[in-house]
């Protein structure tokens, strides 16, 4: 794959190793420079076409609404709706079908969900009384398809999972959960936390056999502060939205009001206009400059390195968690080490930007048995001799952390 960097201008800005893409990774200067633009040139608030930037404004977010439509492979660009993020996706999808929801029924999701995909359903589970069940995980964290009749039955109402984990990584074959799940029972909402895979691997919400899916813009090389809840049609018709005002009223009297149709239903108050004007510019990345499929050939070579690195190192303090499969992420800890101070002592003695903590997914101890660990992930855009310095500093870091944070 070629070498891209100089699209991104993280890099002339900074010279350290930047290993936490799974937080949030890089921006594209052609992103950067739409925002600007549009805050610059543009500055409308959109949904109208009143005046020449008002019409610009506003057909660009339509257009990115059949940008994303074509991209995740659903029916109608009036499925996707925009947000704040992943976390206001999965909010808008928990609360929004909350009244479908009664005491008797059951979700189901797994331990290793980030806190987005669990807090919404735990805080309905304690108001409206269903139960909250969690999926049967192999030792990578990927769901057991075989075992989901532990969990799946005649009550279930939802299913919800992370097409793959923030933290072990486990990328889960969304089409083989769903098709297991459904033939368990057919007639239930699976719902797909993507925020891990959508820059990483093709997203087809027509092959995978879901009803709902929701990410964030910032981790594909767009904008922060942007998202996107897809729901088929028919879902979005039966859920009520988390905000109410301006952009989603159609009528209002003094007795009544009726809400505007699907997508804008979901989209009241001011859109971010810059950052839905700016993501456009990540479809013409994906057509022009890398195609997912290179990405991903890219990020398994890679990890193939790292698995290898991480066989050499021939220590048994040193235990990375998720070598074995395919994801960007490597999820080690140092036995006796504080993530915490690993992570800086990475940065201070290293120059290399890692996360240390618990991921947002406080349960992942239940699973793994450890509270925290140090997360490095990596994209397509690191090579190969950075890994080799990560992992020469994880060598040395094991006896020289303590001074170097000292
Ligand atoms: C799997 C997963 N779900 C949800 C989120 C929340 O995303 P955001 O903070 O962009 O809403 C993240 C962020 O790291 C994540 O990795």
């Amino acid at each position: 794959m070629k070498n891209l960097r100089s699209l991104f201008p993280y890099f002339t800005n900074n010279d350290g190793i930047y290993l936490d893409n799974a937080a949030t990774n890089l921006k594209l200067q052609s992103v950067i420079a739409a925002e600007m633009e549009f805050m610059q040139k543009i500055n409308a608030n959109p949904h109208t076409a009143d005046f020449d930037n008002a019409y610009i404004a506003t057909k660009a977010i339509e257009e990115c609404r059949e940008k994303v439509a074509q991209f995740i492979n659903c029916d109608s660009k009036d499925e996707i709706v925009f947000t704040s993020g992943t976390t206001h996706s999965l909010n808008q999808i928990a609360f929004g079908l909350k009244k479908h929801l009664k005491a008797g029924d059951n979700v189901v999701i797994t331990t290793i969900e980030h806190a987005s995909n669990l807090l919404p359903w735990m805080v309905l589970r304690d108001e409206i009384g269903f139960e909250l069940r969690y999926a049967p995980l192999d030792a990578d964290g990927l769901i057991m398809t075989e075992r989901l009749t532990e969990v799946i039955d005649a009550k279930t109402a939802i299913f919800s999972f992370a097409s793959c984990s923030n933290t072990m990584g486990a990328m889960n074959d969304v089409a083989a959960v769903s098709a297991a799940a459904r033939a368990i029972k057919g007639e239930m909402l699976i719902c797909i936390d993507a925020a891990q895979s959508i820059a990483h691997e093709k997203t087809d919400v027509k092959a995978w056999d879901v009803d709902l899916l929701a990410f964030s813009t910032h981790k594909m090389f767009g904008p922060f502060g942007l998202g996107v809840m897809w729901a088929k049609k028919a879902v979005l018709e039966m859920m009520d939205p988390l905000l109410y005002g301006g952009g989603n009223n159609h009528v209002i009297t003094t007795d009544k009001y009726v809400l505007t149709n699907i997508p804008h239903k979901f989209e009241a108050g001011t859109p971010n206009a810059s950052a839905i004007y700016a993501f456009n510019q990540v479809f013409a990345f994906f057509e022009n400059e890398a195609s997912l499929a290179e990405i991903r050939a890219q990020e398994h070579e890679l990890k193939a390195y790292a698995r290898e690195l991480a066989r050499n190192i021939h220590d048994t303090d040193i235990e990375v968690y998720n070598i074995e499969n395919d994801s960007p992420i490597i999820l080690f800890n140092i036995k006796n080490v504080p993530s915490q101070d690993f992570g800086t002592y990475l940065s201070s003695k290293w120059n290399i930007s890692v996360r240390t903590g618990s991921h947002c997914a406080k349960m992942l101890c239940e699973f793994n048995g450890c509270k925290t660990t140090v997360r490095a992930s990596f994209s397509f855009l690191n090579t190969k001799e950075e890994l080799e310095l990560l992992f020469k500093a994880i060598k040395k870091g094991k006896t020289e952390w303590l001074d170097a944070i000292l």
